[in-house]
């Protein structure tokens, strides 16, 4: 079998260290506590990248909370134009008919993942719909969307690490990383 060839440590700068997101989490958790008191919680992350995010944010969360997960296709990216709304590949196995749902997830980057999930969601009739995001590449917006929690906003360079890939590898840093040199501009 062949392994794809990835470089073990791309060229790269961190970016945001492990300490700086471990501390931001604790801020955001503290922020949702607090927000989410004596709500119907529950946290839903988008595959994948979000996986890493979410096992960190719901371990500093101290208000009672459920987890579910949902996959969906891309929308075509690198395409000028969108191939429209995502289609879910992988469903909920819970009900959030009137639950608060949060979104969790790593980035958000065009705001089209985002929006076309939240549209989804809303037809499920959910009591509250919000977002956690913990890294917003803001100059790359195409799509306005409401962000309750925001980790940090970043630019537009290539990130991997902590959830996020490079090549479907280095999800694994504790850190997130951007890469060197040319070509290092979007995600
Ligand atoms: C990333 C991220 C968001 C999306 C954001 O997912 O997790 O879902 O991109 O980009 P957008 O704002 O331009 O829509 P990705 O497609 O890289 O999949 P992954 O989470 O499985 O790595």
């Amino acid at each position: 079998m062949t392994r794809p060839t990835v470089p073990p440590s791309p060229d790269s700068d961190v970016l945001i260290s492990a300490e700086r997101i471990r501390a931001k989490i604790g801020e955001l958790a503290a922020q949702i506590d607090r927000d989410y008191a004596g709500a119907d919680l529950v946290l839903l992350c988008i595959l994948r990248g979000g996986v890493v995010f979410l096992a960190d944010l719901m371990r500093a969360l101290a208000v009672p909370h459920t987890v579910d997960f949902m996959a969906v296709s891309s929308y075509g990216k690198g395409a000028r134009k969108s191939s429209g709304q995502v289609q879910i590949t992988f469903d909920l196995r819970t009900s959030i008919e009137g639950r608060d749902v949060l979104v969790v997830e790593d980035i958000i980057d065009s705001g089209r993942t985002l929006a076309s999930v939240l549209d989804l969601l809303r037809a499920r009739r959910p009591r509250s719909l919000e977002v956690c995001v913990l890294l917003d590449k803001v100059e790359r917006r195409e799509v306005e969307i409401p962000l309750r929690y925001r980790g940090f906003v970043i630019p537009d360079r290539y990130v991997f690490g902590y959830g996020l890939d490079i090549d479907e590898y280095c999800r694994n840093l504790p850190h997130i990383a951007a890469l060197k040199g040319e070509g290092s501009e979007t995600k």
